[in-house]
């Protein structure tokens, strides 16, 4: 039996628990255990919800949970305060952490990783970049037998929705972040997405699975789209290119190079033709080439996918390793890549 709490029951959190009811069979089967999920916290007890929780026990009352004996936490809460006091709790007490959370992320990867790989606690965030696009298994795994020296792709799907909104449908800025928002794409605060903030962090943390190399949010130039016009839209559109905001990252072996803006591509790029919430992103590697990683990027099911993923990961490893985890677990790859820090 592997007990759980679940930090956060919005957009993603619902999703999380829709999966496991849905595919409950399949997932017991891959898992070969019993799920108990014990708590789960919000802010407001009382909110009507999307899902029925009530076969769970639903709380506003952090204690309860901060002082249970859990196996694993799922954090799809959000914001760094009070979040990060709460994982680092976790953590120091060997408690396993799968987070979407990429604002807590981005601002103290190094930190949470060096204190996960210190506790043999599994640190997994998965949907932390590109929602449900598994680019971080992809990169720790698939992908680690190569050197990396760039990636760049589209990183956010409220902006890259806002902008297909505005090309295809005549919508303003203003409708289509508003229907971005009633889908459940868009941030707490959505200007986290049109200032181009949101792609700043997962270009932060994509740079460190990438290139091995912790880089700061303030590393990483940024320009959102906010200032991009319908005018300037269909401009571009008459002239044959698209204007996408465009996340990428370079590293020479010493130093990683890091941007997000609007950018002209050409309409017969292929990423000029991801469209709505879709993200996708090209990883330069070696030996492999060009890869593109294509799929939702937001959303609550396709999220709720990668944080089910990394469950079953961590319980995959906790019973086949006898609860015991080995050091590098965390880290989510080897550290002696070649051509990386
Ligand atoms: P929501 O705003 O929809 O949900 C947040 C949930 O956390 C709510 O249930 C809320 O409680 C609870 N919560 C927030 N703050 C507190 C607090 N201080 N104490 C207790 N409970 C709290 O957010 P999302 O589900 O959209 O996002 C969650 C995380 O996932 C964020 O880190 C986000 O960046 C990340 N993410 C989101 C994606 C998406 O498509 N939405 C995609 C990838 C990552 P209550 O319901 O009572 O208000
Ligand atoms: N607000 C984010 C986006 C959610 O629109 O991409 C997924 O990280």
């Amino acid at each position: 039996m592997i007990n759980i709490a679940i930090l956060g029951m919005g957009t993603v959190g619902s999703g999380v628990i829709r999966i496991l009811e849905q595919n409950q069979q399949q997932l017991k089967d891959c898992m070969q255990t019993e799920l108990n999920i014990k708590h789960i916290y919000v802010k407001n007890i009382n909110k009507q919800r999307e899902v029925d929780l009530s076969p769970y026990h639903l709380t506003d009352n952090i204690d309860d949970i901060l002082g249970d004996d859990l196996d694993i936490v799922i954090e799809v809460m959000g914001g760094i305060e009070p979040t990060i006091s709460y994982i680092r709790h976790f953590l120091n007490r060997g408690v396993h952490v799968v987070t979407a959370n990429k604002d807590m992320l981005a601002a103290h990867l190094e930190e949470l990783e060096t204190l996960a790989a210190e506790r043999q606690a599994a640190l997994k965030y998965e949907a932390s970049v590109a929602g449900g696009i598994p680019i971080v298994n992809a990169i720790n795994n698939g992908l680690n037998a190569n050197a990396i020296h760039h990636f760049m792709g589209i990183f956010n799907g409220t902006s890259n929705f806002i902008l297909s909104k505005m090309t295809h449908d005549n919508l303003s800025f203003e409708e289509a972040l508003q229907l971005a928002t009633e889908q459940g794409f868009a941030e707490a605060d959505p200007t986290a997405d049109v200032d181009g903030i949101d792609a700043q962090r997962k270009v932060v943390i994509t740079s460190y699975l990438a290139f091995n190399a912790f880089i700061r949010l303030e590393d990483c130039d940024v320009t959102g789209i906010r200032d991009v016009s319908l005018r300037d839209i269909k401009l571009a559109q008459a002239l044959g290119y698209r204007i996408k905001l465009i996340g990428q990252a370079s590293y020479d072996g010493e130093h990683v190079q890091a941007s997000v803006k609007p950018c002209l591509l050409s309409d017969k790029h292929q990423l000029a033709h991801v469209e709505n919430e879709y993200n996708a992103i090209y990883v330069d590697g070696d030996a492999v080439g060009d890869t593109m990683f294509y799929g939702r990027g937001a959303g609550s099911l396709a999220t709720g996918s990668a944080v089910v993923s990394d469950l079953m990961y961590v319980i995959s490893q906790l019973e086949t390793k006898k609860h015991t985890l080995p050091p590098h677990f965390t880290l989510g790859k080897c550290q002696q890549q070649p051509g990386r820090r």
